[in-house]
């Protein structure tokens, strides 16, 4: 944060362009948030908590900031992060000071949470690995070392060789434009596939372990992540490879008993219409644009959590300690 703006790396022109962007208001954080200016549960996190730190250098009445809330809350509804950051907000702080202290913390929380969780999932990743993730669950998507690329950067770093295959994720190509991007930058040898193509490289015998990030985790361990990934579970069990989500314990919703009951946001048509400003569909056809899916928890294999390995009927033990 410099002053009441909150900076963010604006993700739409990545990977050809760098950019920083200033949010210099609560609304214009919820419509960055809204946009996919910042995506990756954990960042939406962040940046929400600083967009409520705002709102309280705006004005701390009670009113003012249950609007605030309100705003912010509603922007993505799958990513659960981005009501406990809010929550935490409105719980601890109790002016504008300790609005942004709280914000602070929550963000070098997840530094710490995405490190340990580098560290629990490094013995997972066998000599030579060759991981598959989708979406983007890296530093982008979660503050630092992302949740997914965490034991990947971890191995990377300590001198381990580690290959990724990158789903690309339409319609937003979280994959091909940001994993891809952060992965060329740290040095690590990766490829990018066609949505489709993930089943065809398990079934060669190609991919060690699949490894993604999370929106949310119900009680039951079912979980919600980018579109695609429930197929890749599938794929994944057929074929004999470990699932895992990579997720901080934020992520798990003990108030949401299973995934049917997990919010999956709709998105607009346009976004599988267009690709990059270019239409890709006739006109006139119509589309459907779920944003999530959910992923039954008798596909994943367990859930590295900075609180330790877990397997999906543990989540809800990880709330009663
Ligand atoms: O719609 P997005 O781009 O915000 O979705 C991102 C994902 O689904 C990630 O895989 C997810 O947030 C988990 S990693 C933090």
């Amino acid at each position: 944060m410099e002053g009441r703006n909150v900076v963010v790396i604006d993700q739409r022109p990545l990977p050809h362009q760098f950019k920083l962007l200033r949010l210099r208001n609560h609304r214009e954080t919820a419509e960055a948030i809204r946009n996919m200016t910042i995506r990756g549960a954990g960042t939406i996190g962040a940046t929400a908590a600083y967009g409520m730190a705002q709102a309280f250098l705006e004005d701390s009445s009670a009113r003012y900031l249950r609007k605030a809330y309100e705003t912010l809350v509603t922007t993505r509804p799958t990513a659960v992060d981005l009501k406990h950051a809010l929550d935490r907000v409105l719980i601890e702080a109790h002016d504008a000071k300790t609005a942004v202290a709280v914000a602070e913390r929550i963000t070098d929380e997840y530094v710490e949470r995405m490190k340990r969780i580098g560290e629990i999932g490094l013995p997972l990743l066998p000599k030579n690995a060759r991981v598959l993730t989708h979406c983007n669950a890296g530093w982008l998507a979660i503050v630092d070392w992302g949740s997914a690329t965490a034991p990947i950067y971890t191995a990377h770093r300590r001198g381990r060789k580690v290959f990724v295959w990158v789903d690309e994720t339409r319609p937003r190509c979280q994959g091909a434009n940001l994993t891809s991007w952060e992965l060329l930058n740290e040095g690590v040898p990766h490829k990018v596939i066609a949505d489709n193509a993930a089943g065809h490289f398990m079934q060669r015998g190609e991919v060690d372990l699949c490894i993604v990030g999370a929106d949310r985790i119900a009680a039951n361990g079912d979980t919600a992540n980018k579109l695609g990934t429930y197929e890749k579970a599938v794929l994944a069990k057929e074929n004999g490879i470990p699932f895992y989500i990579a997720a901080p314990s934020s992520t798990i919703d003990p108030h949401c008993p299973n995934g049917d009951a997990i919010p999956i946001e709709e998105r607009s048509e346009d976004e599988v219409h267009f690709i990059r400003g270019v239409r890709v569909t006739p006109r006139g056809a119509r589309a459907a644009n779920p944003a999530f899916d959910v992923t039954p928890a008798k596909y994943i294999t367990g859930i590295i959590t900075e609180r330790g390995m877990l397997k999906p009927r543990e989540v809800r033990k990880l709330w009663k300690r």
